[in-house]
């Protein structure tokens, strides 16, 4: 973490500015470096100084109105001494300049302040869809208490294996909500049998077994949860087909689903239930290793127990409840 941002996007954003730098240099240099003379060497030289507005306008998308400034001043630093002493005494041909350097300011800041707004408007989607997701955990934390803070663990230690195994952003999104959705779909189970707190029948259990196909049906009501849908209803899968409803397996079960699956099993073996009393870490991580390529796949398995220890115990080890920073960071 550098400054409280994560790595990956301290890296990403020293990339992009180090890409606007270098393209202001070597404009900058080609438009000096190519003389003003006979009509095709003076249209490069020109059309040299209106690629200046290329390292403005990325500054304007990828770092906003400030960082179109910043750029802008970077341009105009350089490019007024170069009027004034290239030019010196041609008050026509400077006031050409100056125009054009107005031009660069006019279009960066405008491009800035768009794309500002853009982003805020996305950053409100975002926390709205957050909202709308919490709503659905808390309603069935309402019936079944303690799922919100099972869903939220489950969500983070998902979005940490996803990391692992080199998911893009897309599919570490899909893969939060159908995590922290996972359950959603007992919403549909009756009290009798979701709040019995002896053992189910073997009719109950027939009940209970639906719960991923009414999950997937309500969240296949929602358009940005649709492809969520496919991690809730296959989340009882089992890698060896031994799973519920579709009994899918192997590479059938959705990749979303696989990693949940290590994920969910890790965090209820690691937590008093009912029915079990919470284990140890590393029981819990025996019984990972002993069921992959059984309950699990074996890849997933072993990227689950190759993540760093002291990161999986800060996520279980306390009521641990992933900010909507984290989830908002997967970004689109
Ligand atoms: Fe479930």
């Amino acid at each position: 973490m550098v400054l409280g941002m994560p790595k990956a996007k301290a890296r990403r954003l020293s990339t992009r500015a180090a890409i606007i730098v270098l393209l202001l240099l070597l404009i900058m240099m080609g438009h000096v470096w190519t003389p003003v003379g006979p009509a095709p060497v003076h249209a490069v030289h020109v059309l040299l100084r209106k690629l200046f507005i290329l390292p403005i306008v990325l500054a304007a998308v990828w770092f906003g109105l400030r960082g179109a400034i910043i750029a802008l001043v970077g341009c105009s630093l350089f490019y007024l001494p170069y009027v004034w002493l290239d030019w010196k005494g041609n008050v026509p041909e400077n006031m050409n300049q100056y125009g054009e350097i107005v031009t660069f300011w006019i279009t960066g800041v405008l491009a800035g302040a768009f794309v500002g707004r853009e982003k805020a408007a996305l950053r409100d989607v975002a926390r709205t869809h957050e909202g709308a997701l919490l709503a659905l955990v808390n309603a069935l934390d309402a019936r079944e208490h303690d799922t919100q803070a099972h869903s939220l663990r489950v969500r983070s230690l998902s979005l940490r294996l996803g990391r692992a195994l080199g998911l893009d952003s897309r599919r570490l999104r899909i893969l939060s909500q159908g995590a922290l959705l996972h359950d959603v779909g007992k919403i549909g189970i009756p009290d009798h049998i979701l709040l019995k707190e002896g053992p189910l029948s073997s009719s109950e259990w027939d009940i209970m077994r639906k719960h991923p196909e009414f999950g997937q049906e309500i969240l296949e009501a929602v358009p940005f949860l649709r492809q969520a849908a496919e991690i809730v209803a296959t989340h009882h899968e089992k890698y060896d087909g031994t799973g519920y409803p579709r009994g899918l397996a192997g590479d059938q079960i959705p990749l979303g689903a696989r990693i949940f699956a290590v994920v969910d099993v890790f965090d209820a073996l690691t937590h008093e239930r009912p029915y079990h009393e919470a284990v140890g870490f590393c029981e819990a991580k025996d019984t990972i290793r002993d069921s992959a390529g059984t309950h699990f796949d074996p890849q997933i398995a072993e990227a689950f127990l190759a993540l760093d220890d002291s990161e999986i115990e800060r996520v279980i080890s306390e009521n641990y409840l992933v900010s909507a920073q984290e989830s908002l960071n997967v970004k689109r």
